[in-house]
């Protein structure tokens, strides 16, 4: 079982509407361990490189324009099998598929506004890591209840 780090980040849809709380508290709750945070507003730029692989799709432009109409709480989230762990706690893309008792299944409607991003594999979060932190941004810890959480931390 391989600990990983996913960036994870509450879109403006989700701070706007109050959720950043309810989104933090759900990956806490499921063990993950958050390991960096930032509350901040989205330049152009950080999002078109965030989102580079879109380009040219026909969603690209609107979803440059929503990533960067307001504030997101930018995060790391570790823990065994994270990006797996995250993607599965968010439900897929389009929320009208998400499975209950998931982020986007229990709290999101439409694709366009699906509350939170994950990384989707281990390239693409090393990568929007160090996109959206630097390494010192990063905080290691231990937490007593990890041998809780993990049979073999
Ligand atoms: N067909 C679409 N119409 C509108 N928006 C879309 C569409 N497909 C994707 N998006 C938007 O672009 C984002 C990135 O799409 P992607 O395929 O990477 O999905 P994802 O990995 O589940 O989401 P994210 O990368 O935001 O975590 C989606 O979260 C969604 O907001
Ligand atoms: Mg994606």
């Amino acid at each position: 079982m391989a600990v990983e780090r996913s960036f994870v980040m509450v879109k403006p849809d989700g701070v706007q509407r109050g959720l950043v709380g309810e989104i933090i508290s759900r990956l806490e709750r499921r063990g993950l361990k958050l390991v960096a945070a930032r509350f901040m507003a989205v330049s152009r730029e950080l999002a078109e490189k965030h989102y580079e692989v879109h380009r040219g799709k026909p969603f690209f432009e609107g979803l440059i324009r929503f990533i960067t109409s307001g504030p997101v709480m930018a995060m790391v989230w570790e823990g065994p099998n994270a990006i797996e762990v995250i993607r599965s706690t968010m439900g897929t893309t389009n929320p009208v598929q998400a499975g209950p008792g998931t982020i986007r299944g229990d709290l999101a409607v439409d694709i366009g506004r699906n509350l939170v991003h994950g990384s989707d594999g281990p390239d693409t979060a090393e990568k929007e890591i160090a996109l959206w932190f630097r390494p010192e941004d990063i905080v290691e810890y231990g937490r007593a209840a990890d041998p809780w959480v993990v049979e073999r931390p």
